[in-house]
């Protein structure tokens, strides 16, 4: 789908479910197996998306409507695929990306206000990309937003949210898994982070 001959595995979740933890424990173990392995986020994954970055994720909760936000994410994710993704991909790296598409849909989609058939149709314009395989690190709400406030960032417009947020984002994960059932594949999350890590790798060594 993305042109290329790597794997795209994306890794969502709520805030504080350990998707970044989990994120580097897979690259590290795919690396210690030779593969080339580009870690990579968003918001952000290439330097003009970085800087789109700070602006959506710094600030007044407020700051943008959720159309705007909607625009901004796009924006970085198209200049991530087109700098970092595809370029990876095209040459048969395994590319990891904590949060992809699936977060818009959740996030702008879902969370404020019902904007989710305007992120489709943004997506199938501007990304028209799924990763080959998504696993949803699946986590209480309140202890994933205890795990997320003990980081101390600037980068706190969506935690500053609070809990309400926390648990309507994990009912819909849950429910976007089961709409992507084909790519996406549910961990649990609330164990230590090397018996969540062992999981990973055996939902990806269990993959067809
Ligand atoms: P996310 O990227 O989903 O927000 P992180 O991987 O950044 O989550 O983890 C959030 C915080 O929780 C970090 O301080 C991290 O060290 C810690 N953490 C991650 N995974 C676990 C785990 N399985 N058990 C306990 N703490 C964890
Ligand atoms: P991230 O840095 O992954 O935060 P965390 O490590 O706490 O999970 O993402 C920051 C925030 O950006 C997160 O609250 C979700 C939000 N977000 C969106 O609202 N839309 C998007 O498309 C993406 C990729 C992230």
């Amino acid at each position: 789908m993305t042109g290329g001959t790597g794997l795209f595995i994306s890794f969502e979740g709520i805030d504080g479910s350990g998707k970044s933890t989990q994120a580097r424990l897979l690259a590290e173990h795919l690396r210690g197996t030779g593969r080339e392995v580009v870690l990579t986020r968003e918001p952000g994954g290439s330097p003009g998306a970085e800087e789109i970055r700070a602006l959506v994720l710094q600030g007044d909760p407020e700051r943008w409507s959720a159309e705007t936000e909607l625009l901004l994410f796009t924006a970085a994710r198209r200049d991530h695929l087109e700098r970092t993704i595809r370029p990876a991909l095209a040459r048969g790296a395994t590319v990891i990306c904590d949060r992809f598409a699936d977060s818009t849909r959740m996030y702008q989609g879902l969370s404020r206000g019902n904007l989710r058939g305007k992120v489709d149709t943004l997506h199938a314009l501007m990304i028209g990309v799924e990763p080959d395989l998504t696993l949803l690190i699946d986590m209480d709400p309140a202890a994933a937003l205890s795990r997320a406030k003990s980081r101390a960032t600037a980068e706190e417009r969506f935690e500053d949210f609070g809990l309400p947020l926390q648990q309507k984002m994990r009912a819909g994960f849950l429910a976007l898994a089961a709409e992507f059932a084909d790519r996406f594949r549910i961990v649990d999350g609330n164990r230590d982070p090397e018996a969540v890590a062992q999981d990973v790798q055996a939902t990806l060594e269990a993959r067809p």
